[in-house]
């Protein structure tokens, strides 16, 4: 992919589209499969960059993995089986492999480094060295263990009893994966519930985990009971709602559009987007729904109108919708009235600022948007220029910026996109195929 797109105008996106497959569960069926006994196949797996830096993490650490066409085939080592690394373990920009696979690891009786590109480098892990250190991890970090490289000598852990402040999956899955190593309960509380595939993927494979609204718990009381071996199975990996949500984000906005993704995931703690969007007066179907390896999954179709009307979003809301911001920030603009963004300080410490970057590069698109220490309060219907933005080197920055190019007068340069490859190579050819139609 170049490193910088040209966008002209768009009248309105049609067309029909399939979705690479999703970021979070496919990092978990990687995660997952390599520690099951026996064969997995990961059919629908994305392969973007972060994914790719997951499954080369396991290979480092002699976990067999066959890439075809199709599907991907993990010989999983079992709980016990993963080796020690030889060298480093790159989790490159992936936010979750890094802090999914320190409570692997953290559950491992060998020493492993894991470290990450210069965005990475700058994410606070203090989140998880903590809660991981009081399991009895030996873990650190840069800066008393908040950034990494992380160093890990794993081993004998025991459960733990750990309420959140912060509603993050990363964080819950990170301590349910230590807690399978653990003695004894492991339970983790979150303030609002974030994204749960951790627990389903555990559910569909029989590992004993259980829910109970904001709390997880795994593990029992009678010594080393999680520790229980399961068996590799099939994973049929749904359409990436985040990324489908540049399409429908672009489509909800450009009145005439009609666009359908199908075989979607629609887990409720992923479809906040959705719910915003319907809040606003979005026109939005959806069809064909199932449940598919304990996933919700279904077709989405959008019709893009001319009323959507500004809306606070906050509280529960956010961890349903965090990867969506951007692009929602972009909706905002087009809608008629505010729309304000708040308790969402967590964007600050994703892939990049995502507050200040959006607020950034929106004004000088000659947007109504204004920085909130948690959010960012937008005022719509104002007309948006062509101009010369950067992603910051976040690929869903970039992806934002580029949709909101489509509803510019005269041309946006995106720069930077390069980092689009982390999660959705192939965005720029999706986009296309819609386009033309
Ligand atoms: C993810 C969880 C979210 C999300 C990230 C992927 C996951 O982060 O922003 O892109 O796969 O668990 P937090 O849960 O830490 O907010």
């Amino acid at each position: 992919m170049k490193n910088q797109v040209l966008i002209t105008p768009a009248k309105y996106l049609r067309g029909e589209i399939t979705l690479p497959g999703d970021k979070s569960i496919t990092h978990r069926a990687i995660i997952f499969s390599s520690i099951a006994e026996g064969r997995s196949y990961l059919k629908g797996m994305q392969r973007g960059k972060d994914c790719l830096a997951t499954l080369k993490c396991m290979r480092g650490m002699g976990v067999p993995i066959r890439e075809e066409e199709k599907e991907v085939i993990i010989e999983g080592v079992g709980l016990g089986g993963l080796k020690e690394p030889e060298d480093v373990l790159n989790c490159e920009n992936s936010g979750t492999t890094m802090r999914l696979l320190a409570g692997l690891l953290a559950g491992q009786r060998f020493y492993s480094v894991l470290s990450g590109d210069e965005f990475l480098r700058k994410r606070p892990m203090k989140r998880i060295v903590k809660p991981l250190r009081e399991m009895g991890a030996k873990i650190e970090g840069r800066e008393k263990g908040n950034f990494p490289p992380l160093t890990i000598v794993g081993g004998e852990l025991k459960g733990i009893n750990y309420s959140s402040l912060i509603a993050s999956a990363q964080v819950k899955s990170c301590l349910l994966l230590a807690g399978m190593y653990a003695e004894g309960e492991t339970f983790v509380r979150e303030p609002y519930k974030s994204r749960d595939h951790t627990e389903r993927m555990m559910q569909y494979l029989g590992i004993p985990v259980k829910v109970k609204g904001l709390e997880v718990q795994i593990g029992s009381k009678k010594s080393r009971k999680s520790r229980r071996s399961f068996k590799g199975k099939s994973f049929y990996i749904p359409g990436d709602i985040s990324a489908g949500a540049f399409f429908i984000g672009a489509a909800v906005s450009l009145p005439g559009s009609r666009v359908k993704l199908s075989n979607v995931g629609l887990n409720p703690t992923r479809r906040g987007f959705l719910d915003v969007l319907l809040k606003m007066g979005a026109e939005i179907k959806i069809s064909n729904f199932k449940k598919i390896c304990e996933e919700e999954v279904g077709d989405i179709e959008v019709k893009g109108g001319n009323n959507l009307r500004g809306v606070v979003v906050q509280g529960e809301m956010i961890p349903r919708l965090i990867d969506e911001i951007p692009i929602l920030a972009v909706v905002s603009c087009f809608a008629q009235g505010d729309t304000l963004i708040k308790d969402a300080g967590e964007l600050r410490v994703k892939e990049t600022d995502r507050i200040r970057a959006m607020v950034s590069e929106l004004k000088k698109m000659g947007a109504d948007i204004e920085e909130r220490e948690d959010g960012m309060l937008i005022s719509g219907r104002n007309k948006l220029k062509g101009t010369l933005v950067n992603s910051w080197g976040d690929h869903r920055i970039a992806m934002a910026l580029t949709i909101a190019g489509l509803r510019c007068e005269g041309e946006t340069t995106v720069t930077d996109t390069q980092c689009i490859d982390t999660s959705f190579p192939e965005f720029q050819k999706t986009l296309r195929e819609l386009e033309k139609t």
